[in-house]
């Protein structure tokens, strides 16, 4: 695991999961295209992927993507709202591009996703360097609205839409490894949480066309890629119906249908709801090997109350029974991971007691763990106090932080002494002579490359651990 990298946020996900949620992305395509894109992407994993759709549809325009922000005609931040830092990060970025802008004044600048959307035109208003504010289901509009910009003007369209999935754009794959991809099932949300910005700035919920899911995944098969994993706010409330009524695809069904594609394609997904998931899809995960048993089941916090006032709309018991039905259905081995909010509305100690109560019964493999930060719009903002003070939500934060440290370190010491199936993803970050790839439950495990390469599954069998990380031996 990598070191906390503030205490707003803790990082223990792979290095790519990390590109793909938290850091900006790019890299080139040269198709020999007139003019060039920068992307930045923010935020979720739902973004990354938006912005493969948004690359594929400016291919369309004459835009190959560049690397280097200083050649490009077209630079895009696509945004994230989920939480204050989030959106300074991106002000402060575009502080930045404004010195490549005066650089090259004819270099357009375009804000993309939830910041675009919760903010409209006032952000042109307020950033002057933004030529174009284009919402999340705005994106086919994007070749309109580079003209109005080509021709002087500033651009905005921030509609939302109840039926756009993009289901007919073939995403091109942006800093890809290769081995693995994003396929996004559903867009938007319908599940009012009341500290939540997503379903004001994404929109209403919508599955996307089964069978479009499964052909990207086969097309990935067919390039050669060895792990998919569907996206969506809510998996577990995937629901699909054929135009004719006739068919119905769950979010059982749908894993199923991927999963038959190939035995050699792993399949994950993320975000499973407490609140929604069935144990016919902890059977369907049991059903099939290549299905992986882990599961990202976020809590937000182990209080009843405070989960009422979150409008999570389940309480401690049920999350609890949830938990012991993954366990008694994929075993204790199933590997869980959470979200944590520290400092909600009017949270006593006591109510962040049963947080770190709730964390020790569990024993997630890791969590994403916040303080409280109030985003303007939601339910909280408008009903609740946020307060509790930052310093009192930063040492509950603290405690979470160290109480994840422990479980993560003791659930990985369980992996020690064990043979673990790893999909390489690359070389390790410290050495080229190490391998690094992931086990079925998502833990980073390093090895000696010997004769292994990126995309192969090794069978490595685990000597040491970190926090974060497991250690092993390929076996031949
Ligand atoms: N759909 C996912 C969460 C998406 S947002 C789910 O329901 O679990 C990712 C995480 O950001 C949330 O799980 C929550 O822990 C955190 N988050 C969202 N809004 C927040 C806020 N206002 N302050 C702090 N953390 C927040
Ligand atoms: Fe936000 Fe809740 Fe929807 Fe997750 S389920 S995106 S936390 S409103
Ligand atoms: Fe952020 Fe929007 Fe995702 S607010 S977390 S980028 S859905």
């Amino acid at each position: 695991m990598e070191p906390i990298v503030d205490i707003d946020f803790i990082d223990n996900r792979t290095p790519e999961q990390a590109a793909a949620c938290d850091t900006h992305i790019t890299t080139e395509s040269n198709t020999g295209k007139t003019r060039k894109l920068y992307i930045e992407s923010y935020g979720c994993a739902m973004n990354f992927s938006d912005s493969e759709i948004v690359s594929s549809i400016m291919h369309g325009e004459g835009f190959d993507t560049t690397a280097d922000i200083a050649q490009a005609d077209l630079v895009f931040l696509n945004t994230c709202s989920i939480r204050e830092k989030a959106e300074q990060t991106v002000r402060n970025r575009l502080g930045q591009i404004n010195y490549y802008k005066k650089k090259k004044p004819a270099m357009m600048v375009g804000v993309l996703g939830c910041m675009a959307e919760r903010l409209k035109k006032s952000l042109l208003e307020e950033e002057k360097i933004v030529d174009l504010v284009v919402g999340p289901d705005a994106y086919r509009d994007l070749p309109n609205l580079i003209n109005e910009v080509d021709g002087g003007q500033k651009a905005v369209n921030v509609l939302l839409s109840r039926e756009e999935t993009y289901a007919d754009i073939s995403p091109i794959r942006l800093n890809s490894n290769g081995v693995s991809a994003f396929i996004s099932i559903m867009r938007g949300c319908d599940n009012m949480c009341s500290f939540c910005v997503v379903p004001f700035t994404r929109g209403r919920e919508r599955s996307r066309d089964a069978h479009s899911v499964v052909r990207e995944a086969q097309a990935l098969v067919a390039q050669g890629y060895k792990e998919v994993t569907l996206l969506g706010q809510n998996v577990d409330s995937y629901k699909w119906v054929s135009e004719d009524g006739t068919e119905v695809v769950n979010f059982a069904n749908l894993l199923g249908m991927v999963a038959q594609l190939s035995p050699e394609l792993r399949v994950r997904f993320s975000t499973s709801h407490p609140k929604d998931i069935t144990d016919e899809v902890l059977h369907t995960i049991r059903k099939y090997d290549n299905i992986c048993k882990y599961i990202h089941l976020p809590a937000q916090s182990g209080n009843s109350r405070v989960l009422e006032l979150m409008n999570r709309t389940y309480d401690r018991d049920w999350y609890l029974n949830r938990v012991d039905a993954i366990r008694s259905i994929l075993g204790e081995d199933c590997g869980i991971s959470s979200d944590m909010i520290a400092g909600f509305c009017s949270e006593t100690e006591e109510e962040h007691q049963d947080t770190l109560s709730l964390m020790d019964y569990v024993q997630y493999d890791y969590s994403y763990m916040f303080f409280y930060s109030e985003r303007p719009g939601t339910l909280a903002a408008r009903k609740l106090e946020d307060d509790i003070p930052l310093e009192v939500k930063k040492r509950r934060l603290d405690e979470i932080i160290t109480k994840q440290r422990e479980t993560s370190l003791a659930r990985n010491r369980r992996d020690v002494g064990k043979l673990h199936k790893v999909l390489v993803e690359g070389f390790s970050k410290k050495s080229d002579e190490q391998l690094s790839g992931r086990n079925d439950q998502n833990k980073v495990v390093i090895f000696d490359k010997k004769h292994y390469k990126r995309g192969d599954y090794v069978n490595v069998f685990v000597h040491d651990c970190s926090v974060g990380t497991l250690f092993g031996e390929a076996v031949d």
